[in-house]
């Protein structure tokens, strides 16, 4: 089975969680687009739907389906997003697609954050996948600077404009002993907007699409 298939496994899973009148954050990424293909077929379950892109929100409009504002619907029922990377504990790194800052928002508004996999996705520790920093521009070199001094390898992703109209650095080689400690640590840096560590508020559920089944770990 190639990992198209287990994205969509994976991605399918999560419908399951859907209930009527749910508010549904919808994140971004190719397994992601598994599960924004399914929701035509529940259009009918009074759902809302928050979208954590432009490129997702183009995808659910073309399919009909309406998007509302995150500041027009109170909490985010569930959040159904991909990842870069994820351990045992439920820990991410997510932004490979830039669309990190408005995920983050999503999952912290959200009262169930459900994670989307194949199980190529899943890593003993995080840090193999570049780990993607949002920056406002004019900060970047600074930022840069003081991401090689937390021992990594900044790479900036030319030629990329988040939907936020920011930058992103993609940084190489962190050892991420403790991913809660180092989310917070960049955090603090003047001109970073966000970091694609998501410990502090990781997934609640991790389906995790293989050959054989999708693994549910909580
Ligand atoms: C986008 C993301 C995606 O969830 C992540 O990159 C996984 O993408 P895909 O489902 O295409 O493998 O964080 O910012």
């Amino acid at each position: 089975m190639d990992q198209a298939a287990k994205k969509k496994r994976s991605a399918l899973a999560a419908v399951s969680y859907i209930d009527d009148g749910m508010t549904i954050g919808v994140g971004t990424g190719s397994t992601v687009d598994f599960f924004i293909d399914a929701l035509p077929d529940h259009a009918h379950r009074a759902l809302s739907l928050v979208s954590s892109s432009e490129r997702s929100t183009e995808r659910l409009v073309r399919l009909g389906l309406d998007v509302t504002e995150l500041s027009a619907v109170g909490d985010v029922d569930i959040y159904v997003d991909g990842a870069d990377e994820a351990t045992k504990h439920l820990h991410l790194i997510k932004g490979g697609g830039g669309a990190l800052t408005r995920e983050k928002i999503l999952a912290g508004a959200s009262r169930r954050f459900i994670c989307i996999v194949d199980d190529s996705k899943l890593v003993g520790r995080l840090g193999r996948f570049p780990l993607p920093v949002e920056v406002i521009p004019m900060a970047r070199s600074f930022v840069a600077r003081q991401l090689v001094k937390a021992g990594g390898q900044p790479v900036w992703r030319r030629d990329f404009r988040t939907d936020n109209g920011n930058q992103i650095i993609d940084v190489r080689n962190l050892q991420i002993e403790n991913p809660v400690e180092l989310e917070t640590r960049l955090n603090q840096i003047p001109g970073v907007v966000t970091v694609g560590l998501f410990a502090h508020r990781g997934a609640d559920v991790l389906l995790v699409g293989a050959a054989d089944d999708v693994k549910v770990m909580t």
